[in-house]
This record gives structure tokens, sequence and C-alpha cells, in this order.
């Protein structure tokens, strides 16, 4: 099959899909064509052609990584989804592979039938898929909406939908608001392999529980959490993994990624403690999963699924976050951080300094460069700035604004002066740490920021700066002068 996105004379030809009988994509090395595709993030993870959601099906099997994606490669907006493919040595290098689930054939234009979420796990030598079938209700009338499939792979490219499909024919009655992104892991209490799937009713989020001793014959648990209703009237994609001897529920809601950090004992979870993962505009449908090495790992969607995009000019829509660790903070709330592997990305060292002091009102230039890896921060307890903080992807015209108020510990992005006339103003409670050091981590990636506090909060944004000069960091302080925190900061190479 051939695709003719993206030939209306921007440079991209068209591409040919992968599909279960004919392996793919065939559209050359990633890196050059990506490298020329200006707001194209490099070293994210983004749909060679199409629309991309959710990041699903997330494992290390036999030793490689394994990420795949809610993908409609017909057009740059969300469609029949498929499961695009890629694989990773180290969470962080990418190589695409075939598509792995194709939805069957639509039954007119309009018919969205499609293969949704859900998660992968390895069942004695096989790579096995667990994906919510959904059915176009309206092109299928009397169909059954969402059930849970399976497919399976020996060779971790080739997925066959399983002969035992649905696995789950459909809901439970308690769940009329969706049923749907199964995650399924084995659960070390009792040796049986457990599944959390999204769903709701009455108003109010729901995370359903199923029970299995063979991946084969499910049994349904019951309701495992239910939300108030102030989370939203249908939780999707939810994840329970372990995290520093504690577990962790996680559940996109309307309002972004919701978590709950508690006790789970094979059939009850109990919450203690509960928050946003990700403070930013442009994070949500993550999913968690644990590697050969015992790390909780979570890539989510930095979805701006409603917003103006001009990516889709280019013929591609939505990406990808990093690969981040979950911890437990000391506060007894959940964290994350970029993996250490991201390292490996390091390019050209851009900036090495001490701790240079920021004149009130007069910034100091930190590096240059559209797609960056920045370890700085502010040494507080040697600042009397009201106010301090980054400009980001700056230039004269335009810039991303992250800033600091010691008074109120509120760290806030600013992207409403970077890029086309969208943007947005959010923030986080980011404390200093026992020395008063505000540690920050900042990934750039020519349309995407990924901000990271000492302390495990994190903002993540798109943004589409309009000129290619817009590759500024400064440092600024207003109301006083401001003390960097030993500052380095990395070109960032290709993902691919
Ligand atoms: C989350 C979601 C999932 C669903 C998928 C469909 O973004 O709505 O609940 O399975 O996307 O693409």
């Amino acid at each position: 099959r051939t695709s003719a996105v993206g030939d209306a004379g921007n440079g991209l030809t068209s591409v040919r899909l992968g599909s279960a009988n004919q392996p793919g994509p065939t559209e050359g090395p990633a890196a050059a064509r990506y490298a020329v595709d200006p707001l194209r993030p490099q070293y994210h993870y983004t749909p060679y052609q199409g629309w991309i959601n959710d990041p699903v099906g997330l494992i290390q099997w036999r030793g490689t990584y394994q990420l795949f994606a809610q993908f409609n490669p017909a057009s740059p907006f969300w469609g029949p989804m498929h499961w695009a493919h890629a694989q990773s040595p180290d969470s962080v290098h990418w190589t695409n592979a075939p598509v792995a689930l194709t939805p069957p054939a639509p039954a007119g234009p309009s018919d969205t039938t499609g293969e949704w979420s859900g998660s992968a796990v390895a069942d004695n030598g096989a790579l096995r898929l667990f994906y919510t079938h959904y059915t176009d209700t309206a092109a299928h009338p009397g169909a059954i909406r969402e059930q849970v499939w399976s497919a399976t792979s020996t060779d971790g490219t080739t997925f066959t939908p399983g002969a035992g499909n649905p696995v789950i024919p459909g809901p439970p009655a308690e769940a009329e608001a969706g049923f749907r992104d199964p995650k399924v892991f084995r659960d070390l209490h009792d040796g049986l392999w457990k599944m959390v799937l999204g769903s709701g009713h009455g108003g109010a989020g729901k995370v359903l529980l199923y029970s299995s001793p063979d991946l084969r014959a499910w049994t349904y648990r019951g309701v495992l959490l239910s939300g108030d209703g102030s989370t939203g009237g249908m939780w999707e994609c939810p994840n329970l993994i372990q995290v520093d001897g504690r577990w962790a529920l996680l559940v996109s809601t309307n309002g972004g990624e919701h978590y709950f950090l508690g006790d789970f004992t094979g059939s009850t979870f109990t919450p203690t403690a509960s928050g946003q993962l990700d403070s930013g505009p442009n994070f949500y449908a993550a999913q968690a999963f644990t590697d050969s090495s015992g790390r909780p790992l979570l890539v989510g969607w930095m979805n701006n699924g409603d917003a103006f995009d001009p990516n889709r000019l280019d013929g591609w829509s939505q990406a990808e976050t990093i690969t981040r660790q979950l911890s437990v903070r000391p506060d007894g709330t959940l964290g994350s951080a970029p993996v250490s592997q991201l390292d490996r990305l390091h390019g050209t060292q851009l900036a090495r300094r001490g701790g240079t002091a920021v004149p009130t009102a007069a910034p100091v230039p930190i590096a240059d460069g559209a797609s960056l890896d920045l370890r700085t921060g502010f040494d507080l307890s040697r600042s009397s700035a009201t106010t301090l903080g980054l400009t980001l992807f700056a230039s004269s015209a335009e810039r991303v604004i992250l800033s600091y108020e010691p008074a109120t510990r509120q760290l806030v992005l600013d992207t409403r002066n970077s890029g086309y006339g969208q943007g947005s103003v959010s923030h986080v409670t980011s404390a200093p740490d026992a020395q008063g050091r505000l540690n920050l981590r900042v990934l750039t990636d020519r349309s995407s920021i990924e901000v990271f506090t000492g302390d495990g909060r994190s903002l993540t944004a798109r943004v589409y700066p309009r000129y290619t000069q817009s590759t500024g960091v400064t440092a600024f302080a207003t109301g006083g002068e401001a003390r960097l925190l030993p500052t380095e900061a990395w070109a960032m190479t290709s993902a691919w």
C-alpha cells in the first residue's frame, strides 16, 4: 500500500506502510528526513506520517524496548486506529518497525472502527498485546462498542490476532461510559495476571479489575477504584504499577494525568495520596511499565489535539514524551525524572559555567539551540530577586518564559508569546532543596518543552516557534539579583 500523504510539495515523498504481511515502513533513514522538518522533535517519538496519540504496549522484550502508539497513517488527524511500532536498545534511540495492528476494512468512509489502546506482556516465548477492539456503532449498528482483544508475535514485529478473540466480549453492567485500555501485569500477590481497564459510570471515572491464571480466561473482580466525579465521568488508560515499594494507580482524566499512590492487596486498592503527575498543558494517556532492571518507566502523549498544529503542514501530528522514571518523592507523592539513558543522546556541550550572578533586568545568555538538554537552577539562598527564571526558544520576536517566585514557590511556564498565537500558562509548586537550591532540568526539542524540578515535578508543553532564530536560552532576574547554579547544556542528537 502507498499513501499520498506529504506529496503536497513539502519535501516528503510517499511512504510504504507496514502491515502484517508486508514489512515497512520504507521511507528511508528517519533521522535525515526529520532533520529538515523544522518543527519536528529530533529525539522524541513522532509518527513517520499521519497522527499518533497514546503510547501503548510498552515493554522491554528480549532485551529490546518496544513502543507502540495509537496511529492513523491516513491523515494527521485522529481516525481509524492502527498500532505504530518502534524499537529501542536503550529506551531513548528508536527504529521504526512495521505497523503492528491494523483495523478491519471499513464499512464506509466514516467508519472509525479500530484497535484502541492497550498493553503488552511476555507470554512464554511470545510477545502478547491486549487492546481495545473498538467498533464504530454508527457504522455497525447493534455491535458491541468495546471489547478486549489480543494478538501475539514470536518475532517481535509481526502480530497475529488470536483465535480466542474477543478475550473479554463486553463490559460489565457498571461500565456504561466506556470499557477500554486494558493494562495487564503479573501480580506477585497471588501469581495471577491482573488487568485494569478504564471506565466510568454515573458521572464518575472508574478502574475495573480482572484476573486470569493463563492470560486466556478472565474473571471480573469488580471496581478497583471509583472517582468522585471531580476527575471526570470516564477514566482512560489506567496503569497499576509498583513504585519504590508503593503502588501507583494512574488514570487519564479530562483534567490531565491523575495519580493515586497507595496500597494494593491483589484485589483492593486504598489510596493514601493523589495528584497530577505532570502540571503542563500537554500531557495525557501515559503508560508505565517495569523494565528488566526493575525500573518503573513511563512515556506520555504530549497531546495537543485541539490546538492549531503546524506539524500537520508537514504531514504528521503529535509526539510522545521522552522515557521518564517514576519515583516516590520524600513527601509521599509521585514524581518523575528523565531516564538516565537520555544522556546517550548528548552531542556537543554548549555551555558549562559555574554559579554566575544574574543582575536584575540584564539577562545572561546560557545556550543556543533548538534541541537541548539543560541542567541549571538557582541558588535561592544567594538570590534577592522576587522573580527569576529562564527564557527558552527565545529571539527578539518571541520566547517561552519559565519563571519562579521564591516567595510563593510557584514555577510558571508561559508559552503565550511563543508561536502562532496559541499558548498557555501552567504552574506547579516546587520547593528548593535543604541548601536552598532550585534544581532545573529542561529538555527542549524544536516544538516541545519538558521541565523537571529537582523535587520530581514536571511541566510538559508543545510550542511552535515562528522563527528558526528562536533558539536562545537566557537566565533573568527581576526585583533583585539571582545566582545561577552550576549550569551545563548539550545539543541533543537524533533518536533515530
Ligand atoms: C486516550 C484514548 C483511549 C483510547 C484511545 C483511542 O487518548 O481515548 O482511551 O483507547 O485514545 O485512540
